[in-house]
């Protein structure tokens, strides 16, 4: 008697569930923060904006980081260290030449993939001074751990 209610339920629950992302996907336009914008991982070099990666002041506190992540380097401009005042908010954009690289900028809530072909972009604001390590978090090949660059909030 009891194993109709529960198969009952456990239909509704799944049912409920299923709706839910539906409505959340479809019709409020959710998307998991990957699949953006594609670019021709042979020709990143030569395409805005990864022709030029580095920061870019964009507004008040509003800085872009455009990033191009290799086997095993990050290439976030002239520097390997970057600066930004107390307060920043950074707009990073990334991008892979070759295989997928883990960005994620340890002390904070900026961690994505970057997928070749794929443009990725995160978003964090930096209250708190200090130096934050950015490191790639999936595991690429031999240098994998070679792969860091920093943040200093200042
Ligand atoms: Cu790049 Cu691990």
């Amino acid at each position: 008697k009891y194993e109709k209610l529960w198969l009952l339920f456990g239909i509704t629950t799944l049912l409920v569930f299923t709706i839910t992302i539906g409505v959340s996907a479809f019709y409020m336009g959710n998307q998991p923060p990957s699949c953006l914008v594609t670019v021709d991982p042979a020709n990143v070099d030569t395409t805005a904006p990864f022709d030029q990666p580095g920061l870019k002041q964009v507004g008040d506190n509003q800085y872009e980081l455009i990033v191009v992540a290799s086997a095993f380097n990050y290439d976030v401009g002239p520097e390997k260290v970057i600066q930004v005042p107390v307060g920043s908010t950074i707009n990073f954009i990334g991008t892979t030449k070759d295989v997928i690289h883990g960005f994620e900028v340890a002390g904070s809530n900026a961690n994505m993939m970057l997928e070749p072909g794929y443009i990725n972009t995160v978003e964090a604001t930096f209250n708190k001074p200090g130096k934050y390590t950015i490191v790639c978090n999936e595991y690429c090949g031999l240098g994998h751990h070679l792969m860091f660059a920093t943040l200093e909030v200042v």
